[in-house]
């Protein structure tokens, strides 16, 4: 499949300028002329996917206790933005399907990061797929799916074969070429500070498209995207342009 992604990608919706995996997030990307969003998918007590990072709802809601183990209806009564401060009070944590909506609505390409909790590997791998499989259903571009779970990418790619997927890491281990090609993964995506030269040499020759995560200095970003990197992650939407490459 032909690798196209837009260059820079604004972080958990809109980076640092709001709080993160919310409507508020999306919005404040497309205000920036952002066109590619990444952000996180669990799934709720329900089974639900929604957009949320932590197991635990403490950081970035008023609520207490894990995200696996809170219903959907506890969930809508939760506040996911009042902590980054109070002109997002009141924002609801989003279902992906209607967060996918939101995207599709205002341009935006998606990166959906499939964060399972633990043990829900496989169930959040196939829901998350399922459900991006149906509401991209003849868009333009597909969302690319990513995880740092294998259990998630190979339940992602039963559901919704079709659909492209990225293979996460911290550290990049010696085999991860084989492990993509395993998974049938289309993308590496690394921590921009253990990317060393000879890694995306590695890529480049084997012409697997690099992603980066989470680069908030500029002049990291354009190094970056000048020695071949496919796409850049950014929290800094306000000070890193869309158009920088
Ligand atoms: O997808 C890249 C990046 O989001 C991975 O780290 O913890 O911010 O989800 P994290
Ligand atoms: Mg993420």
């Amino acid at each position: 499949m032909a690798w196209r992604c837009p260059r820079l990608i604004a972080h958990r919706g809109g980076g640092t300028l709001a709080p993160e995996n919310t409507f508020a997030g999306l919005r404040m990307a497309a205000q920036h002329g952002y066109r590619g969003v990444e952000f996180d998918v669990m799934l709720s007590g329900d089974g639900t996917p929604i957009l949320f990072h932590d197991e635990t709802l403490e950081r970035t809601t008023g609520g207490a206790g894990r995200v696996a183990e809170t219903s959907d209806a506890e969930l809508a009564r939760l506040d996911a933005g009042g902590w980054h401060g109070s002109h997002f009070a009141g924002e609801p944590i989003p279902a992906f399907a209607d967060a996918a909506e939101l995207c599709l609505a205002l341009g935006l390409w998606a990166n959906v990061e499939i964060k399972p909790s633990r043990g829900a590997d496989s169930e959040t791998g196939r829901k998350a797929a399922a459900l991006a499989r149906e509401v991209w259903a003849g868009a333009l571009l597909p969302p690319l799916l990513s995880s740092f779970s294998v259990g998630a990418l190979e339940a992602a790619r039963e559901a919704a074969p079709e659909l492209p997927r990225g293979l996460l890491y911290g550290p990049v281990p010696a085999n991860w070429r084989g492990e993509l090609k395993r998974l049938g993964c289309a993308s590496l995506h690394c921590d921009a500070y253990r990317l060393g030269p000879a890694l995306l040499a590695e890529a480049k020759a084997a012409g697997v498209p690099v992603v980066v995560y989470t680069v908030n200095d500029i002049v990291d970003a354009e190094r970056l995207l000048r020695l071949g990197v496919a796409a850049v992650i950014t929290d800094r939407i306000d000070i890193i342009p869309p158009d920088l490459a």
